[in-house]
C-alpha cells in the first residue's frame, strides 16, 4: 500500500463510479492521497489506473459493514500516520418504488446502504479527524432531502436522515474542532440516474443535468469554508426556502407531477 507522504488525505465511499470517482480524480489531481474504496472492484481498478498507485490506495469496501470498516480505517491511517483531512461518506444507491409496493428487502437495502453506512462511517473516521487539524466530515444528502420525494419515499427519508445527521454532527464534532457538512445534489449525470430521469430533466433551471465534475469542485470548495448546507445546482437553496414558506403550495405541485409520472407509467 502506498503512503501519503506528508500530502492532505481524503476517504471517499463509492469512489468507483459518479461523484465520488469524479471527486477521487480532482483531489489527486490537485496533490492530495486520495483513499478510494467501494464494492466495485472494477470500476477501482480503472480509477487505480487514472490516478496512479502512488497517488492512493483502492480497496473494496462495503458500508455497510462495521469490522470492514474498522479494518479500513486502520489501514488508511497506517498509510497517512493517522491523520484524515477530508471524510466523504458519499455512496449511496438510488431506488424508486411506492413504500407500500417495495419488498421489505430493497427497503432495508437502501436504509442500510444510504443511511446505516454513513453513521458506521462517521464512528470509524472520527479518531482519525480528531488527530487532523481543519479537518472535515462530509456527507452526500440530496435534494430528496428538502422534501418528502414521492415516488422515491425511502430515498428521500434516509437523505433526510443523513442532512439531519449531519446538522447534529456539525455541531457535535466542534468539540474536536472538526467540520461538518452535507451535499445536496439536484439531479446530477451518473449511472444512478435511470434513462427515464435523464430523460425527463429540463435543459435550464434547478432540476437541469449537473456534471459530476462539479460536485467534486463543490467538495473540494466546502474543504475550504465553513458553510454546512452545500445546494448542487445552487437554485435549489431558492427552492429549498419556498418549500418552508409555502409547504401547500409545493405539496399540490408534487401530487400533480406524480400523477403524472404514473400515468406514463
Ligand atoms: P453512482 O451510482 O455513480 O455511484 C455510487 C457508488 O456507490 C457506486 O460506485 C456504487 O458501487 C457504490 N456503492 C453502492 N453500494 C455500496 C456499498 N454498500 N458500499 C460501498 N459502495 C457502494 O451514483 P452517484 O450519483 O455518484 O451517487 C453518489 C451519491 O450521490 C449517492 O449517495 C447518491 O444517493 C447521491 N445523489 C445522487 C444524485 C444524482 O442525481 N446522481 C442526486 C442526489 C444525491
Amino acid at each position: 500500500m502506498s503512503s501519503s507522504n506528508g500530502r492532505k488525505s481524503i476517504f471517499i465511499t463509492g469512489a468507483a463510479s459518479g461523484m465520488g470517482r469524479e471527486t477521487a480524480r480532482l483531489f489527486a489531481e490537485k496533490g492530495w492521497f486520495v483513499g478510494a474504496y467501494d464494492v466495485n472492484h472494477d470500476g477501482l481498478e480503472t480509477l487505480r489506473e487514472q490516478v496512479g498507485d502512488a497517488n492512493g490506495s483502492f480497496n473494496v469496501l462495503d458500508v455497510t459493514d462495521a469490522s470492514a470498516w474498522t479494518t479500513a480505517m486502520d489501514l488508511f491511517a497506517i498509510a497517512t500516520g493517522g491523520t484524515l483531512d477530508l471524510l466523504f461518506n458519499n455512496a449511496g444507491i438510488g431506488a424508486s418504488g411506492l413504500l407500500d409496493e417495495q419488498s421489505w428487502d430493497d427497503v432495508m437495502r437502501i436504509v442500510n446502504i444510504n443511511f446505516i453506512g454513513v453513521m458506521l462511517g462517521v464512528r470509524a473516521g472520527v479518531p482519525l479527524l480528531k488527530n487532523t487539524p481543519g479537518s472535515l466530515c462530509l456527507t452526500t444528502s440530496s435534494s430528496s432531502a428538502i422534501f418528502g420525494t414521492a415516488g422515491i419515499p425511502v430515498y428521500s427519508a434516509t437523505k433526510h436522515a443523513v442532512r439531519g445527521l449531519t446538522e447534529a454532527l456539525s455541531i457535535e464534532l466542534k468539540r474536536y474542532g472538526v467540520r461538518a457538512a452535507d451535499l445536496l445534489p439536484g439531479l446530477i449525470d451518473t449511472p444512478l440516474l435511470s434513462d427515464g430521469m435523464r430523460q425527463m430533466a429540463p435543459s435550464e433551471g434547478m432540476w437541469r443535468l449537473v456534471e459530476p465534475r462539479e460536485v467534486a469542485e463543490t467538495v473540494w470548495e466546502a474543504y475550504g469554508t465553513d458553510r454546512v448546507h452545500w445546494y448542487i445546482p445552487e437554485e435549489l437553496r431558492d427552492f429549498h426556502l419556498r418549500v418552508v414558506a409555502e409547504p401547500e403550495a409545493v405539496r399540490e405541485e408534487r401530487t400533480a407531477l406524480l400523477a403524472a409520472m404514473t400515468a406514463a407509467g
